[in-house]
């Protein structure tokens, strides 16, 4: 029998998945052998959300992953999101399906650099977006994410400096409906900056009902088109309980699978990026399969091991935030 090859991060065997295997029993008969729950973002692929126990924006599966008793945490969506699981969770096996998946962001924010950046503000208050490294948040005052940022920032003393780091759209987006100046670390997912003005503009002409759904990673132009700037979840609730029938949704186009399910009598456009390409895809979350998923409930590996100390440096400006959200 051949199976499809994969090759693991960081190792030299190449496993294969014999491919008459029905992988979602499979998956099924894993989680419960292993006493393990599986959590995926909204941008993983739709056969993916399926077999997951639980589906959520990056504040819902920080607080999913908190609360379970499961023995093993799979986690479907990209290294922070894994990383900030193991530190909630210090004592449980977190494993992953592709070790690799990364993110623009917390790439775009070397711990050196960002540890340089701030010395140059002594006094000032560190706000770091979730999406960064463990390494970053270590360095953080407070952890946000896009659907608690607003509430947070909101409750720093009005003269304090703030710094906010690594995106600088969300900070910007802050900043404006804050009416607070802030320091942003000059930073941007490759995703959310794809998206262009012009061919949604042309996408709205086409619509002129629809309401433009837009995620605060996107740029200014994008944002001040937007009916709603929210989180994945809030994205997704908006959709569920608003009029209109039509929906042109401005983030990874992955979302729409529960946006169809939540409103099967709807249609969601997912907005074009300004390139004839699938950029507006992220190719970290896309690294994930089923199969990858499978091999790492069968095999308990790739598996995310962090350093004791830097897991508790860590955890205080999670927590920080969880009390907060
Ligand atoms: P959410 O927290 O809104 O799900 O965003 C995560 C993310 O990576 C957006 O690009
Ligand atoms: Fe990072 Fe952007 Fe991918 Fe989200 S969509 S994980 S911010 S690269």
């Amino acid at each position: 029998m051949f199976g499809r090859t994969l090759p693991i991060a960081g190792r030299e065997a190449e496993k294969t998945v014999d491919p008459s295997l029905d992988l979602e029993a499979e998956i099924g008969r894993l989680k419960k052998e292993r006493r393990a729950v599986v959590l995926a973002h909204y941008y993983q692929d739709g056969e993916i959300q399926d077999v997951a126990d639980f589906i959520g924006d990056s504040l819902q599966l920080a607080q999913a992953a908190k609360k379970t008793d499961a023995e093993v945490i799979c986690f479907a969506g990209v290294h922070f999101m894994a990383e900030t699981a193991k530190i909630l969770n210090p004592d449980k096996t977190v494993v992953v399906p592709d070790l690799s998946a990364g993110c623009s962001l917390a790439d775009g924010c070397p711990e050196a650099k960002f540890v340089a950046w701030k010395a140059r503000y002594p006094g000032a208050v560190v706000v770091s977006y979730i999406n960064c490294s463990a390494a970053v948040k270590a360095e953080s005052d407070y952890i946000v994410t896009s659907s608690n940022a607003e509430k947070i920032v909101a409750q720093i003393p009005a003269g304090k400096t703030v710094l906010f780091a690594p995106d600088k759209n969300l900070g910007a987006y802050l900043a404006k409906k804050l009416g607070r100046e802030m320091v942003l670390w000059q930073g941007s997912c490759i995703v959310h900056e794809t998206f262009s003005e012009r061919k949604l503009i042309a996408l709205k002409e086409r619509h002129p009902k629809a309401k433009i759904l837009a995620h605060p990673e996107c740029e200014d132009a994008i944002l001040r088109m937007a009916d709603y700037v929210g989180s994945t979840t809030g994205i997704l609730n908006y959709a569920a309980k608003s009029d209109a029938k039509e929906h042109i949704v401005v983030t990874e186009p992955g979302i729409l699978h529960q946006m169809q399910k939540a409103a099967p009598d709807k249609t969601f456009i997912a907005a074009p990026p300004e390139a004839n390409c699938a950029c507006n895809e992220c190719p970290h979350m896309k690294k994930n399969s089923l199969e990858k998923l499978y091999l790492a409930l069968r095999d308990l590996e790739p598996r995310l091991e962090m350093q004791p100390d830097l897991m508790v440096k860590a955890r205080t400006p999670i927590d920080r935030m969880l009390a907060l959200s």
